[in-house]
């Protein structure tokens, strides 16, 4: 692949490409400057992308389950979702299944959100210059995107609860092996070539490496075997959510 036309800021420079493996690693790193992609492929970022190819307006993410409740019952207009362990929220209505987020429920909706590790993740990225949301399936509309934007990347990955998780890490590193494979001059933190070793591992069958992580053989055992294929569906949006000033939202 060739690089696209156009200005970028790293024309005689290389573009340095980092990865976080949990939010807590995350809030060590420098973020200034930067473009950041946050991963939570199982499930709250894929569930985003899916809501917006779905004509969904916005998501504003919230840390708690009160906090939530509290600005949906000032904005009732807005919808309430979420999940604590997989699990939908008494009074919610949506959870954090992709299939919840359908035309007919979140067209022209803005949609508050608390998840267990994607909020968090999102919140320790708000030092960075630009946010966007990532999973595998937006994969190469990202890597358009961060090459467009021409800054240093650093990839978030959510992780659970602030511990490494397998299928954020394999995402990170798609987009690693992405960026590379465009030809332009990178340097990789250990960190992103770690993530890139590990995806090229499954990168023949990433639906197979997303139902045997832990977090895929619990989703599973829920019963929400679908959300992971869903979840595994590569390149399957051109879509880049942005996240700015406590919203996320489509920008072009
Ligand atoms: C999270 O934010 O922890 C996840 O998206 C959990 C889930 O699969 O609902």
């Amino acid at each position: 692949m060739s690089p696209p036309a156009g200005p970028r800021v790293y024309e005689n420079e290389i573009m340095k490409v980092d990865l976080a493996f949990t939010p807590y690693e995350l809030e060590k790193k420098e973020l200034e400057g930067k473009s950041v992609v946050v991963i939570d492929a199982l499930r709250a970022t894929s569930t985003m992308i899916v809501a917006f190819e779905n004509g969904c307006s916005a998501f504003i993410p919230v840390a708690t389950v009160e906090e939530a409740r509290d600005l949906v019952a000032q904005n009732p207009e807005f919808l309430l979702a979420g999940e604590r362990r997989a699990l939908s929220l008494e009074g919610f209505h949506l959870g954090n299944s992709p299939r919840d987020y359908r035309p007919n429920k979140v067209k022209g909706k803005v949609v508050v959100m608390t998840t267990t590790n994607g909020t968090r993740a999102l919140v320790a990225s708000q030092r960075g210059a630009q946010i966007f949301i990532g999973s595998f399936l937006n994969l190469n509309a990202l890597n358009q995107r961060l090459l467009d934007t021409g800054r240093d990347v650093l990839i978030a990955c959510a992780g659970e609860k602030d511990l490494f998780c397998l299928e954020d890490t394999v995402c990170g590193g798609a987009i690693v092996e992405r960026l590379e494979k465009t030809g332009l001059p990178i340097s990789k933190s250990d960190a992103a070539s770690a993530a890139k070793v590990l995806y090229e591992q499954c990168e023949g069958d990433v639906y197979g490496a997303l139902c045997n992580c832990e977090w895929g053989q619990y989703l599973e055992g829920l019963g929400l075997g679908k959300d992971v294929r869903i979840c595994a569906q590569i390149d399957s949006s051109r879509l880049v959510p942005v996240y700015r000033e406590g919203k996320i939202f489509l920008d072009r």
